[in-house]
């Protein structure tokens, strides 16, 4: 049966770049009219790695946002070689910090001050571990030997097994998965400390997205889009109604000089429009009685957090995506889907 409209209980986002300045005051409201909450990534330039930034950064959010929002920036910090377990337990326990994120030294944008070897990180993992604190991971090894479509699988196998197994309690969310085998990997987990975020654009496009008539620079985030082989395990895993998956656009906005450049950076805008991207992946694959787990309560369960009062409503109308915001200086920044049209409009 079709139906006309379609009611969840208000989302949030997982997995969200808001940037600073011009750009936060830019992208934020695509975020804040339609999410509860937001996990903010601390890669900024220098990047968010104590309270004090934390707290500053969560102010300057805060100040961003429209009068009457109810938006609430869940901070994290950016783990590197030297960070303290101290700042991380008083982060996490006074409310500055939500979770804590590892880069791979190198692995992705702004994660040049990432951690260069677990090893690095012992003292913080086993702290995190014991005060319950999220640790989010950039699962992509950096060996340069490792093809880069293969680069989650290798993570897999290597690091994050070794992880998994020395803190056998600790909570870890594994970002934006793009593989089969992480699909897998978090699937057969059966402790429930595990679970993963997956992007609408790893669910509706695979690697030959980037490629189609000329290079796509659009199209290119981290991880890199995969197979279809991939991209087909990712739809089985987020529709499947586990609580393991839930939604994380990975909304990563640059300006389109940076993106359409000899040298363009990864990361897909896709804000103002994911939700409805989901919802359209949740409707071809026959689940939308899942996608309220997946948009709005796995995430809430795995953080520990109360599900959101509110809803948002979805009508069968179709939606043209807007092609883009501008900046005060006249820089743009590119929306996923731009000049697309989605089945879904969202009220
Ligand atoms: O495509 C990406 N963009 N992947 C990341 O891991 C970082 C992000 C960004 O900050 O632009
Ligand atoms: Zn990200």
């Amino acid at each position: 049966m079709t139906i006309e409209t379609l009611t969840i209980r208000r989302p949030d986002d997982w997995h969200l770049h808001l940037r600073d300045g011009d750009m936060l005051r830019a992208v934020l409201p695509a975020s804040a009219s339609q999410y509860g909450r937001a996990i903010v990534m601390p890669n900024l330039k220098p990047p968010v790695t104590t309270v004090e930034a934390a707290l500053a950064y969560r102010q300057r959010i805060r100040d961003a946002l429209p009068g009457d929002s109810a938006f609430t920036p869940m901070m994290t910090c950016y783990l590197c070689d030297d960070t303290d377990p101290g700042e991380i337990r008083a982060g996490f326990e006074c409310g500055a910090f939500a979770a804590a994120k590892l880069y791979p030294a190198g692995a992705t944008t702004h994660s040049e001050y990432g951690v260069t070897s677990v090893d690095r990180t012992a003292g913080v993992l086993a702290t995190m571990q014991d005060i319950g604190m999220p640790l989010l991971i950039h699962g992509e090894s950096t060996d340069p030997a490792v093809d880069v479509f293969d680069r989650e699988a290798a993570f897999l196998r290597t690091t994050l097994t070794q992880i998994l197994t020395r803190y056998p309690r600790l909570k870890v969310v594994l970002e934006h998965i793009t593989t089969e085998e992480a699909a897998d990997f978090v699937m057969r987990d059966e402790s429930g400390r595990l679970a993963a975020t997956i992007t609408p654009q790893h669910l509706m496009f695979n690697r030959n997205a980037m490629f189609t008539g000329g290079i796509r620079p659009h199209y290119y985030c981290l991880p890199v889009l995969k197979r279809e082989q991939h991209r087909l395990a990712l739809r089985r895993a987020a529709t499947s109604g586990s609580h393991a998956f839930f939604l994380g656009t990975d909304s990563a906005p640059h300006d389109t000089d940076a993106k359409e450049s000899a040298c363009g950076c990864a990361g897909i805008f896709s804000a103002p429009i994911a939700l409805q991207a989901y919802l359209t992946v949740f409707e071809e694959e026959q689940a939308l009685h899942h996608f309220e787990k997946f948009a709005s309560e796995n995430g809430a369960r795995f953080y520990g957090v109360p599900l959101n009062e509110g809803t948002v409503t979805f009508h069968r109308i179709p939606t043209r995506v807007t092609g883009s915001i501008d900046l005060p200086d006249g820089r743009r920044i590119q929306t996923f889907l731009a000049g697309e049209t989605l089945p879904w409009t969202l009220a």
